[in-house]
């Protein structure tokens, strides 16, 4: 994505979905042609198309591995490559994926009620585990919890139905966590 800001003003690069971050690849500060950012002003600050300051280190500083950064498009944050022209900042950025942020739960099967002896018996009496054919999957788990950063679900009955009354139940869940960050938003566009 190329954002262009005129002198003087304030861009917001914002970035992003959750779990994604800005990548700055080019940056340039000054006038590479007498189109951008040309609207009415004299021709005398517009004609001088070959000026340039080394911009990218400043935005890598201000945005490279962030969520979102703002950058004055001024003399005083680059310094002035041309006095008399107007400029303009200009930035190439796509976003990644950050490396730690953007996992979300995907459950792959989640089942209630009892299926041996020994899960959750601690002090249990023996009537109460020895049914262990009472699992029945449910599906409550992954509507709670399926693309989200975490979910609590409170084991009852009334959650689950009941498979196997007098029978003392476990929720059991397998799950993984999945980055939700697989493509560039900004590209998709
Ligand atoms: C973005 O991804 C590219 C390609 O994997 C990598 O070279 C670059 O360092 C990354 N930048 C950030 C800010 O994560």
């Amino acid at each position: 994505t190329r954002v262009i800001t005129c002198d003087g003003h304030l861009v917001q690069h914002l970035c992003c979905d959750d779990g994604h971050i800005i990548a700055v690849h080019w940056a340039n500060y000054g006038r590479r042609d007498t189109t951008t950012c040309s609207y009415q002003r004299p021709e005398c600050e517009i004609q001088n198309a070959r000026s340039s300051a080394d911009s990218l280190i400043v935005c890598f500083h201000s945005c490279n591995g962030k969520r979102s950064c703002i950058i004055e498009a001024s003399n005083s944050v680059f310094g002035d490559p041309c006095p008399g022209t107007y400029k303009y900042l200009e930035v190439f950025n796509s976003v990644n994926c950050s490396s730690d942020e953007g996992h979300v739960i995907v459950v792959l099967s989640a089942e209630y009620g009892r299926d041996d002896s020994t899960t959750c018996s601690y002090k249990r009496p023996p009537a109460q585990l020895s049914n262990t054919q009472c699992s029945i999957p449910t599906s409550k788990v992954a509507e709670s919890c399926n693309g989200r950063n975490s979910c609590s679900i409170k084991v009852r009955n009334s959650m689950f139905g009941d498979p196997c009354p007098g029978t003392y139940k476990y929720l059991e869940v397998v799950y993984t966590c999945e980055s939700k960050c697989l493509k560039d938003p900004l590209n998709d566009s």
